[in-house]
């Protein structure tokens, strides 16, 4: 089936189902990222509400996460030790390095949703040494990085609790869209990082940069779970697409990236309560989701478009996998070999 405008709109107006059940979700330890507000804020409501154990919310900024927390906790009536507010920058490698430390600290972990996210409307670099733009820089780099220090501490970890973990990474449909193949086929032939770092190159595309950053993150993910299988890794990486919602994603997205959201919204937007139940349909959706796409709460692989299928797709996807794994093995050596090696 393709991603026709229809094939969304019809998928945008089902009802989704709560997947996962209280009686999974009880006593157990969930980290959210991004869980503040939107999708991220839904999902830990959910978790509270059935009955979590500890729900680890990774924010950005936590004076915002704790009115959040104090929010979940007097509409679900969790107890104050459940939630807890811990600060991480997706585009400061650094603060998701010592995130992942504190995660490490904890007596069982049973699932990660790595759900933060932006979509900017302008052009901003958080770190001068590799000139990244915001969107690739926290929704690939930030993203990515935090995945690959969690798999080996989830591998142990899974042991220890018999079971496989799952990492929910929440990504989009409009990585699988035209307008993440305007910028794929812009690409040149030599490296992708210095390429889309390119400020005068992408401008004129600029408004499918956000498209085109979980378009990069899909790329990199799919080649992931290649290398580093379930049986291998025992854990579970899959890529979430939460449809269209009402959230606060276009708060930086000024011109027409913000306005390709909003009309897209009126038209067919999902509550954010709704999306919501697809990231926790990522953590209960198992072994064959992993390196998958799923969308309302199922595995939807044939969304995926030929010519993300095709050789150069697949060259493109190894080249992404090779220079973001050397990146960060030149950032924090040692860290994709315990991935790779697992
Ligand atoms: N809403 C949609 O229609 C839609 C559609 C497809 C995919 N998605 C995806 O769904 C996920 C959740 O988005 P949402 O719609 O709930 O948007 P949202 O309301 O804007 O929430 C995004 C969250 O990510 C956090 N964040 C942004 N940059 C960060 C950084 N550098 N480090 C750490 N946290 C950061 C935000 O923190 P602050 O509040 O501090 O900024 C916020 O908590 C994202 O991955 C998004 O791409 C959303």
């Amino acid at each position: 089936m393709s991603l026709g405008f229809f094939t969304v709109l019809r998928a945008q107006y089902k009802n989704l189902p709560i997947s996962l059940k209280k009686e999974d979700c009880a006593g157990k330890t969930y980290v959210v990222t991004g869980s503040n507000t939107g999708l991220g804020f839904e999902c830990v409501k959910h978790l509270a509400a059935m009955g979590a154990g500890q729900v680890i919310m990774g924010v950005r900024n936590t004076s915002s996460g704790e009115k959040a927390k104090a929010t979940i906790e007097s509409q679900t009536g969790c107890a104050e030790s459940v939630l807890q507010v811990w600060h991480m920058d997706l585009s400061k490698l650094e603060t998701v390095k010592l995130f992942v430390e504190k995660i490490k600290g904890l007596d069982r972990v049973d699932g990660i949703v790595e759900n933060a996210a932006v979509a900017m409307g302008e052009w901003v670099v958080p770190n001068k040494d590799d000139g990244l733009e915001m969107n690739v820089a926290v929704n690939v780099i930030g993203t990515i990085y935090m995945a690959v220090l969690l798999i080996p501490f989830l591998r142990a970890m899974g042991k220890q609790l018999g079971a496989v973990v799952p990492i929910t990474i929440i990504g989009s449909i409009v990585a699988l869209s035209p307008e993440a193949k305007s910028c794929y086929d812009k690409l040149g032939s030599g490296s992708i990082l210095e390429d889309v770092a390119d400020q005068t190159k992408w401008e004129p595309l600029f408004h499918h940069f956000y498209p085109f950053s979980k378009f990069l993150l899909y790329m990199f993910l799919r080649e992931l779970t290649h290398h580093v299988p379930v049986s291998k890794s025992g854990v579970i990486v899959n890529f979430v697409s939460p449809g269209i919602c009402y959230t606060e994603l276009d708060r930086n997205a000024h011109g027409p990236v913000g306005r390709q959201v909003k009309m897209a919204r009126m038209i067919m937007g999902r509550t954010a309560e709704m999306g919501s139940r697809t990231l926790l349909h990522g953590l209960v959706a198992g072994r064959e989701s992993h390196g998958k796409v799923l969308s309302e709460c199922e595995i939807k692989d044939y969304f995926i478009p030929d010519w993300m299928k095709d050789e150069k797709a697949l060259t493109m996807g190894n080249r992404i996998w090779e220079e973001v794994s050397a990146k960060l093995e030149q950032l924090d050596p040692g860290c994709m070999e315990a991935v790779t090696n697992c």
